[in-house]
């Protein structure tokens, strides 16, 4: 048996995995940073500071977990990039230097790949995994694209957000409406007792790409305008306005995918990154790939933010290729 440790450090969140050559999870420790939640959003200093005090700790806890020693690893796979550079470099380095001191290879990953390949993850051999070619709505804080897969290492984006992404226009809604950050599960949490009410004007580009910088401006002005007519509506009316955001988002992120499904007559479709936790989302999707009788991946909770889980998965499939980054690599921001 193979095993794959990968690490994970290209935002806020450590993370260390060991996964085994059947793709299933031995462990996955995640230490989340809170340093971060009094400043309205991730301070980059202080992530990579955070992610040196924690690197050691959780890639320990992650043999552990594993219950293997590090002398059994077969390769060391991390996250290169896009991300924080500070945080990317902590993650990087270390990676090199266990790679260098057990004389094992190193692979290197790319994060958005990552979140996709998460659905190769098993947490029992049995589990089922998507076939090829398969369709993923990629929605994280910061991007926002559809991916068409034809093989592991074969993917090709066909859309992406040519401004704001998805998550980072939840999160700007939630901003308005004061509520914390990250504002994505409040709105979900909010948005399922209220009613969408509100209708907010969207942006229509051709093709599969997406815009929603629009939506964001609409949401803005709307809200100005209620608030000029009530100073209270926004308290008075909290959970109507968070549903017509998440329905807003959702019914733009979902048109453009249904026409890339029925013109890539594609038959299985999936749905990665922070954005995949939000319950109106699974829900749709589920009921897209019902219409069209898909077979629908949306991956566990757990999967959905960053995690080294899902770098051991596309780590896994680089190591069958006998695909290793050389030692002199460096990180990559974008
Ligand atoms: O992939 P991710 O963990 O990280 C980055 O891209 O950095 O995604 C984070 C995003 C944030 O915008 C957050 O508000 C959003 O995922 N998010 C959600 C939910 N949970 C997290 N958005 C909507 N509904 C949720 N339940």
């Amino acid at each position: 048996m193979k095993y794959i440790l990968a690490i994970e450090s290209s935002c806020d969140d450590t993370s260390c995995s060991i996964i085994d050559s059947n793709f299933c999870v031995l462990s996955n420790v995640i230490a989340s940073q809170e340093v971060h939640k009094v400043y309205g959003g991730v301070v980059p200093e202080l992530a990579s500071r955070a992610h040196q005090q924690n690197i050691i700790p959780v890639v320990d806890k992650a043999l552990k977990d594993a219950n293997i020693s590090k002398h059994q690893l077969s390769a060391v796979a991390f996250t290169r990039g896009p991300g924080l550079m500070g945080s990317l470099l902590v993650g990087v380095s270390f990676a090199k230097s266990f790679a260098r001191a057990l004389n094992i290879p190193l692979i290197d990953v790319n994060h958005l790949e990552a979140h996709v390949l998460a659905h190769f993850i098993k947490d029992t051999p049995q589990q089922k995994v998507p076939e090829f070619p398969f369709l993923c709505l990629l929605v994280s804080g910061g991007n926002t694209q559809i991916v068409l897969l034809e093989s592991p290492r074969k993917m090709q984006v066909i859309g992406k957000t040519i401004d704001d992404a998805a998550g980072e226009t939840i999160d700007k809604a939630a901003k308005i409406l004061s509520l914390p950050y990250p504002g994505g599960p409040h709105i979900d949490r909010l948005a399922k007792e209220g009613n969408p009410v509100l209708s907010f004007s969207q942006s229509h580009i051709k093709g599969y790409d997406y815009s929603f910088s629009g939506l964001k401006t609409s949401i803005l002005y709307t809200l100005r305008d209620k608030l000029k007519e009530n100073p209270s509506y926004m308290e008075e009316n909290l959970k109507d306005i968070a549903a017509s955001v998440q329905k807003a988002v959702v019914d733009s992120l979902l048109k453009k995918f249904e026409k890339a499904m029925k013109d890539f007559k594609i038959k299985t479709i999936a749905v990665a990154g922070g954005v995949s936790a939000n319950s109106e989302l699974r829900t749709r999707l589920q009921q897209l790939g019902d219409k069209y009788s898909c077979e629908v991946f949306i991956p566990k909770f757990s999967y959905t933010t960053d995690n080294a889980a899902m770098v051991a998965a596309a780590g896994l499939f680089k190591y069958m290729d006998k695909d290793f980054a050389h030692i002199g690599l460096t990180a990559y921001a974008r």
